[in-house]
């Protein structure tokens, strides 16, 4: 798949109908709660789309008027949310043996300082939204690098595939390499500009995106909450409390701050656009900060378990929290995949992620928490058609447990299990066929 060639870009009928089993969810549902009543599943039901939304939802095939796309006999789900990945780390995926800090030396600032040049960042761009759609992932909040292009290239690249996509240029000013840095004054300019440029066309958003508090001087962390005071519809995204000698060295390079999130707090970043990744070593005020501002947590299971930072307190979160792949600290970008170690991860805690809390966390609840629940993360007429159709099963062990599971909850928690990118069977971005 590939969308350098504009030739194997197929469009689809204004008006269409799909068929197949649909699975979408009407709330949050509770911990726990296997046979929650915010779940809808509508089995072997079709999808009216037109002009690239959803017009109707009905047991009853359409009329001849309608094109039909037959997808009976496959799960049907809004296309998920990856609410925290980085474009420029798909090439240090999987890097063997260090935690976080080490890492991001090592690895990750290295491969980011290709991303000052534009054919690099165009690329770069190009290969890691294809790789996204191959996933399943029909929308996503993304850290591209320090480099202006780098965020340009992701918001062409996006617009051209109609995804609906939040990025913006990374902060960065001191603790990264040469090549890696910006400063207050050209930081500001650059976000301004790409701001004025991005912030509202198509399905792009901007994000003010601080790396986390220790590559950014105290003056640079001022300029980038003045940026979301100036304008309450930009997001931000950032890093907080993910590794324990993160932590520490955010006590001792910000001695004044009452704790990590604090940091963010007192200038203004923690606030109902905010997207914090990882959050794994907040304490009580900081959750019930992170509750009253109405911010969310990125939850990034293969990262944390990955890089060995830690087991996230998911049931404990009186606020919002999505799932995320945080590629290339997480080891997929499969968000299936990133839900078994979701599950792994609450089982070591004695807990338990039912598929609703999980399916939910990937697509309506990340909605909600971008408040953007009006367009994406369901199958609600109104919403843009962003679909992903997946085979119950792939392979005959998969198949094998999907026959046996007698009752909803054990079906789909079997698929959530077993299932990876090899499931996806078409994807659809605002009504297009993306596959
Ligand atoms: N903290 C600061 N930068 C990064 C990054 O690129 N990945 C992860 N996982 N944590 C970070
Ligand atoms: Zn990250």
């Amino acid at each position: 798949m590939s969308f350098t060639n504009q030739e194997k870009f197929v469009q689809s009928p204004r008006r269409w109908a799909l068929r197949g089993d649909l699975l979408d969810f009407t709330a949050a549902p509770a911990w726990g709660d296997t046979a929650s009543p915010a779940v809808r599943f509508d089995r072997d039901h079709w999808l009216l789309i037109e002009d690239g939304r959803i017009v109707g939802r009905q047991a009853a095939a359409p009329d001849d008027t309608w094109v039909r796309k037959d997808h009976a006999g496959h799960l049907v789900l809004p296309g998920f949310i990856d609410t925290h990945v980085h474009c420029p780390q798909l090439e240090v995926i999987a890097s063997y043996g260090t935690e976080l800090l080490d890492w991001l030396k090592r690895y990750t600032f290295p491969a980011e300082c290709a991303f000052a040049d534009p054919e690099r960042s165009r690329v770069g761009a190009e290969v890691f939204l294809d790789a996204l759609l191959a996933s399943g992932t029909t929308s996503a909040v993304v850290f591209p690098t320090v480099h202006k292009t780098s965020a340009e290239a992701l918001f062409d690249g996006a617009a051209r595939r109609g995804m609906r996509l939040v990025t913006g240029k990374v902060l960065m000013d001191r603790h990264a390499p040469d090549g890696l840095r910006d400063d207050v004054v050209q930081a500001e300019r650059d976000c301004i500009d790409l701001i004025d440029r991005f912030h509202g066309r198509d399905r792009l958003a901007y994000a003010v995106t601080v790396r986390f508090a220790p590559t950014s001087t105290p003056e640079q962390l001022a300029m980038a909450g003045a940026l979301c005071r100036a304008d309450a519809s930009l997001y931000m995204q950032t890093h907080v409390a993910e590794n324990r000698a993160e932590v520490a060295w955010v006590a001792e390079l910000y001695p004044d701050a009452r704790s990590y999130l604090d940091v963010y707090e007192r200038v203004g970043l923690v606030h109902e656009r905010a997207v914090l990744a990882h959050g794994i070593w907040l304490d009580e005020a900081d959750k019930r900060l992170l509750a009253s501002r109405g911010a969310q947590v990125a939850h990034c299971p293969s990262s944390n378990l990955f890089l060995g930072s830690g087991l996230f307190d998911w049931p404990g979160a009186s606020f919002n929290v999505s799932l995320a792949s945080d590629v290339g600290g997480g080891t997929s970008l499969s968000l299936q995949r990133n839900l078994q170690d979701a599950y792994k991860i609450q089982a070591l805690r004695g807990e338990r992620l039912t598929a609703w809390a999980g399916l939910h966390a990937a697509t309506r609840g990340a909605a909600e928490a971008l408040r953007l629940g009006h367009e994406i993360g369901g199958l609600s007429v109104g919403q843009t058609a962003d679909i992903c159709v997946w085979h119950w099963s792939q392979g005959p062990v998969a198949q094998l447990r999907d026959g046996v599971a007698r009752e909803l909850h054990e079906r789909v928690f079997a698929w959530m299990t077993l299932a990876d990118e090899r499931n996806l069977a078409a994807c659809y971005v605002a009504g297009e066929p993306m596959l």
